[in-house]
């Protein structure tokens, strides 16, 4: 019961992410809310966090289950000068930030699927879905939302998602605070975004690789009609997934959705 916009802005006041928070009981999509706020000239850094979502929503438009009281839907405003194609590397920070925090949790059994998820023992329990507005040839802005499950229950969970989600709390055996979680995402999004804003993707990079488990293994990456295969050989200098393919040829991916054919 200490998740709430009190607690929150008592322990995240004077930081950079998460200085300035926007708590809501109940919003379509926090995404979209958190949009409109940057329209408005919220500043860098302003987050929106609710305790329930009636229209949660993850990358092609897929539900994102979104029940009140369990777990973390967050979206956070950024303003960074860079060139839009450059934007979609945020997502893969963040994917670090995730990460690094719930590995606190889970030591050694947290893995980042390209590009937007989190995974612990093949499960996933982290989306992260990334979307910006451009002006000129510039970002105006940038939303990373991020949705952890944290204390959900699997019985909780919509059988559609059961067999492949999981939460911190199936992990770990025990109730975990949303609130020192939270906390814990913003203080370390802060340091890889600083990171990332002054020293470009490179720095990130390797830190992406250690905490991915996809390096060796074959996948089916699908965008729109389009399908590549091949076994993944790493991510590139700027945040590309790089496959070689059956005659040894080596692929660029900048977007798509990945799947795993084999270990
Ligand atoms: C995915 O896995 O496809 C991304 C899921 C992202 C879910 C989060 S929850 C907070 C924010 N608001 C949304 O509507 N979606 C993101």
């Amino acid at each position: 019961m200490d998740f709430n916009e009190a607690t929150l802005k008592d322990r995240l006041a004077g930081k950079f992410i998460g200085g300035e928070v926007h708590f809501l009981p109940e919003i379509d999509s926090t995404n979209d809310y958190a949009f409109k706020l940057a329209q408005d000239n919220a500043p860098e850094g302003a987050v929106v966090i609710a305790e329930r979502q009636t229209k949660g929503r993850g990358r092609l438009n897929r539900v994102w289950q979104s029940p009140p009281g369990r777990n973390l839907y967050t979206s956070i405003i950024l303003r960074p000068p860079v060139e839009p194609s450059v934007a979609p590397q945020i997502t893969l920070v963040a994917g670090v930030a995730v990460a690094e925090t719930l590995s606190l949790y889970c030591p050694g059994r947290v893995a980042i699927k390209w590009p937007n998820d989190v995974l612990i023992g093949g499960k996933k329990v982290c989306g992260i879905l990334t979307e910006m507005k451009t002006s000129g040839k510039g970002v105006e802005f940038v939303i990373i939302g991020i949705g952890v499950n944290i204390n959900i229950g699997q019985e909780e969970l919509d059988e559609a998602f059961r067999a492949m989600s999981t939460s911190i709390r199936e992990e770990t055996g025990g109730v975990v605070s949303r609130l020192n979680l939270t906390a814990e995402l913003y203080k370390r999004l802060e340091g890889l975004y600083i990171h990332f804003i002054r020293e470009g993707f490179a720095g990130i990079r390797h830190l992406w690789l250690e905490h991915t488990d996809m390096v060796g293994k074959i996948i089916r990456v699908a965008f729109k009609e389009d399908i590549k295969s091949g076994k993944v050989a790493g991510i590139d200098h700027d945040g590309a997934l790089l496959l070689t393919n059956e005659r040894g040829e080596s692929i660029r991916i900048i977007a798509g959705d990945a799947s795993i054919v084999k270990e």
